[in-house]
Parts: C-alpha cells; structure tokens; sequence
C-alpha cells in the first residue's frame, strides 16, 4: 500500500486513522495491509471514489448550510467552476419553488446545488430543469427499482407522493445565461410523520415507498454522474433528446390536470410539452401553454 501510493508506512497508518475518525471501519491485516470493512452512509471521502465526470469533481461537503443553492449562487459570483458541487447534511433556510420552504432535516435526505456554465440563452435555461429530473429520475430508478417519474415541471414523484424537487437558479446577460445552479432536495430516509401537516399528505421519501433505508452516498454520485451524462446528451443530440426522455419519464403527460398560474386556476388535459418545457394544456376553451405554476393530477 505503502509503496503503490508513495507514501511512508507511517502515513499510511494515519491516513487511515483519519477514515476511522470519519467514521469507516478499517480492519488491519498483519503482513498484509489494511481491509475497509465498513463505510459511513454519507461521506465526501466515498463519494469522490464514484464520480466518473466534471460534474461533482469539486465538492463541498457541509454538515449544515443556510441553502446549498444560496452557498452555491454566491461561489459561482466569485467565479466557481463549472460542475462545482455543494451538500449539506441539513439546512436551516432550505428553499423550493414557488417561493416555499424546503423541510431539511439532518441525517435522512439530499440537499444539493450544482453549479452549470453551460452554452445556452436565458431562454433555453429550462432544458437545465429538464435534464436534472431526468437524471434525478434516472438515477433514482437504478439504484432503487424503484418506478420514479417526473410531474411537470420537475417534482420527482413514487407512488403518487412527491419524493423530491429540483429548484433552477441563475444570472444571465440578454443573450446567454453566465452560469446557473441546479438545486436537488431528495426524501431518502425521512419518516413521513416528520413532515409538517401541511406536505404530509402529498410528499413521501424513499424509505416510506420501498420499506427499507438507503445510503445517500451512491445515489447522490449516481445522480451527479447522470446529469454529467445528460449534459452529454444535450451537447451531442440537441434539446430533442432531452425532452424525449422527459416525455418518456413523464408521469403528468395525458393526464386531467388543475395548474395554478399567479392568481389562475386552470383545468384541462396536458397533452405535452413544447420546446422550452412549457405545458401544453388542453381546455374547454382551447389550447393554453403555461410556463410556470402549481400542477396537480386530477385522474
Ligand atoms: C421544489 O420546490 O420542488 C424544489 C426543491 C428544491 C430543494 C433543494 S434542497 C437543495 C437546494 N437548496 C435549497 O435551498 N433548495 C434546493
């Protein structure tokens, strides 16, 4: 070990008691070496070891943050790199769409924001949103089997209950967007009964929809390294592609729907989406295609 990694016996030793410090269990073998027997649920350290691309190739690992998409927004100003990630343990001002508050205890879920410098215009940003919940959506599958989909524009959803969302923040100038932050909030391990009254009937983690807990550490490296994969995708195979497989993942897509838009409510079929990720919904009336609001599925 010593030799294969440059370094003395005695730092070997150290480092490995720096591991143990954190929480992993390192059995030694005499005139052998050292056997990793048991690894923290969530650890940077494990986590670096399954990142395969640019993304998550810088990540800040937080036992606590205010918002990882706050801490993420202010080190993109200062000029972060691209795939820049941030994870936090738990938040005390966790944000979700819509202005609302994201519950973020510590010990049980994923809090994290990936900062993007992509090639896109402002307008185009909404294939950033797109893209994630398919990789989130993706990711999830794969690890799990569980059957995850997408409800517009991007909650992640199981059996019916929203399991996880996706908060798009960016800064662009008129003609292109100078960088953004993905923000990702995943219920893996919560107890359904630790959610406010209010989000308890509609929101679920994948602890309550599969009975049994799961370790954080490789879904979030699953989940970075789809949207690496997915990034790909949109450079190599156009928007098409991308919205094809959020089509195909799409839980919400010829489905009765109510959307509230600002001070709207509307009812109608949402038969797709267009290029820009805006729903197309079929009224009594005619045809509406709304970019942003609160959709929920009627039948
Ligand atoms: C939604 O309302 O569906 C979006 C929720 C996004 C929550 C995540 S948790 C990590 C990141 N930091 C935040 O403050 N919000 C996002």
């Amino acid at each position: 070990m010593s030799r294969e990694l440059g370094l003395s016996r005695a730092a070997v030793w150290k480092k490995i008691e720096t591991l143990r410090g954190k929480g992993f269990a390192v059995e030694a073998v005499p005139a052998k070496g050292y056997r990793l027997t048991g690894a923290p649920e969530f650890s940077l350290e494990e986590l670096e070891t399954l990142i395969e691309g640019e993304v998550g190739k810088n990540i800040v690992f937080l036992g606590k943050a205010d918002s990882t998409n706050d801490l993420a927004m202010r080190s993109a100003s200062e000029g972060a790199p691209h795939g820049t990630v941030f994870i936090a343990d738990s938040q005390t001002g966790g944000k979700g769409r819509l202005g609302r508050t994201w519950v973020s205890p510590a010990g049980v879920n994923i809090y994290m924001s990936v900062i993007l410098r992509p090639e896109l215009s402002p307008r185009e940003a909404t294939l950033l949103t797109l893209l994630s919940s398919v990789a989130c959506a993706t990711a999830l599958r794969r690890t799990t089997g569980l059957e995850v989909s997408i409800k517009w524009p991007n909650d992640l959803m199981a059996g019916g209950r929203k399991l996880g969302g996706i908060l798009l923040e960016m800064r662009s100038e008129p003609d292109r967007v100078l960088y953004a932050v993905v923000g990702i909030g995943i219920n893996i391990n919560m107890k359904r009964n630790a959610l406010p009254d209010i989000v308890r009937p509609i929101a679920t983690s994948l602890m309550e929809e599969t009975g049994k807990k799961h370790r954080r550490t490789p879904i979030a490296a699953e989940i970075l390294n789809e949207i690496e994969n997915m990034l790909k995708t949109l450079e190599r195979k156009g928007r098409g592609r991308i919205l094809s497989l959020w089509r195909e993942l799409s839980s919400t897509l010829g489905k009765e729907v109510v959307v509230t838009a600002g001070d709207e409510t509307l009812r109608g079929t949402a038969t797709d989406i267009d290029d820009e990720g805006r729903l197309i919904l079929k009224t009594k009336t005619g045809i509406l295609t709304i970019s942003a609001g609160d959709l929920t599925h009627l039948r």
